[in-house]
């Protein structure tokens, strides 16, 4: 539940409320001495309240085009969906038909679904609904949305599709379990039952045998490199078994039945696949797309005598390989001119931060010391920097 009251809520939406967020966006300073000039002439919370929406308006400029104009709390701002994201899902969403959007916080999906379905949107916290309902008028899509405040365990689920985001408790652990998710696990099964058409949004970090037990397409959602999260797509919305996709760009890449890729040494180019592509688990459909190889059975690094320019992984050129010594490699990157070394690792224990401050070179090229396994040996693959997509 949001900390910020309805009634403060109310306050910050009226015309009052503008004059106090105007009034606070013209100050300058720190939160406190902002705060103490604001305190002159409105009570506390609606001064804090203030200070703290002008924050997260800034912060909410990398995900919504209109945040200026948009109401958030901290935790509603971080789990919303961006408009990229949003808009990229929507699009499966038959046009025009109903969808229920479960647990629609601020309204970061709503925002996606509404610009082309009739949304029914539930969550159970006052604060965060009636937000969401202001945000949506932000965009002008309001009259397009129907706002219930309840738990969605309690509306019946009657729509031609529906998306769920549920809320996750963070319990520490770095595989996220279905049973640690509001609402249940229990509840999701019976979405699934009752609304055949639904898409789940969940932690890229869930465990992949609980993604594969709920029974739908498995996509994972990249944007700028990061996998962002993973969406299980049921019914009629199924059209694949797994999937990654990139954003912005939306490109996807999908499962279908492909010979194993043979494994030999790294050849001129080196490719790196992208987060979503590794957790959906589709190395060796990327492989045959770009006509790569992979560098070991068993490690996610492709290699290809050619570059071939893809987004689903970054590319760099092969400068030298050799097996893991860590003498020889300094002296193969100072002879290469080396500056600042970029260390990554995969499949080997080492610590690239430690590693990379063992490296002392003074040289003007920035190059990329990749730490692998190769035939089951630790291995070591001087790069260049990663080419920038079209250069
Ligand atoms: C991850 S957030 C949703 C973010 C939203 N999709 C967006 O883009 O803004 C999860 C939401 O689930 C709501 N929630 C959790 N359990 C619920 C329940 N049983 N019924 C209704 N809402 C619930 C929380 O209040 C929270 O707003």
């Amino acid at each position: 539940m949001s900390t910020l009251s309805l009634e403060t809520l109310h306050f910050l939406f009226s015309p009052e409320g503008d004059i106090l967020m105007n009034e606070a966006g013209t100050l300058e300073g720190d939160f406190l001495t902002r705060l103490t000039r604001l305190r002159k002439s409105y009570p506390a919370d609606q001064c804090s309240a203030a200070l703290e929406l002008l924050d997260l308006r800034k912060r909410a400029e990398r995900k919504f085009s209109l945040a200026a104009q948009m109401f958030f709390t901290r935790e509603a701002l971080e789990q919303a969906s961006g408009e990229v994201v949003a808009r990229y899902r929507a699009k499966r969403f038959t046009e025009g038909s109903t969808v229920l959007d479960l647990a629609c916080g601020i309204g970061g999906d709503t925002i996606g679904l509404a610009s082309r379905c009739k949304v029914i949107a539930v969550d159970s916290d006052p604060v965060r609904l009636a937000m969401a309902e202001r945000n949506l008028q932000v965009y002008g899509l309001a009259d397009r949305v129907k706002f219930i405040c309840e738990d969605v365990t309690q509306v019946p689920l009657q729509a031609d599709a529906a998306f769920l985001d549920p809320s996750r408790r963070d319990r520490g652990r770095r595989v996220i379990g279905l049973n640690d998710l509001s609402p249940s696990l229990g509840f999701i099964q019976h979405l699934i039952q009752s609304v055949p058409n639904c898409a789940i949004k969940l932690s890229p970090g869930t465990d992949y045998d609980e993604l594969e037990s709920l029974g739908g397409e498995l996509e994972f959602i990249s944007n700028d490199g990061e996998c962002k999260e993973a969406l299980v797509w049921c019914g009629d919305f199924k059209t694949a078994m797994r999937r990654a996709t990139i954003l912005p760009c939306e490109c996807t890449i999908m499962h279908e039945q492909v010979e194993p890729v043979r494994s030999g040494l790294p050849l001129a180019f080196l490719y790196e696949p992208d987060p979503a592509v590794i957790r959906a688990h589709l190395v060796e459909q990327l492989a045959h797309r770009i006509e790569a190889r992979k560098i070991d059975d068993r490690i996610a690094y492709l290699t290809s005598p050619e570059r071939v320019e893809t987004p689903f992984a970054s590319v760099y050129r092969v400068l030298h390989h050799m097996p893991f010594a860590l003498k020889p490699i300094i002296a193969k990157l100072r002879q290469l001119n080396a500056g600042r070394v970029i260390v990554k690792k995969r499949g080997v224990p080492f610590d690239p931060l430690d590693i990379q401050k063992k490296i002392k070179t003074d040289g003007t090229e920035e190059l990329v010391l990749v730490l692998t396994r190769l035939a089951d040996q630790p291995h070591a693959i001087i790069c260049g920097p990663m080419f920038k997509p079209g250069l």
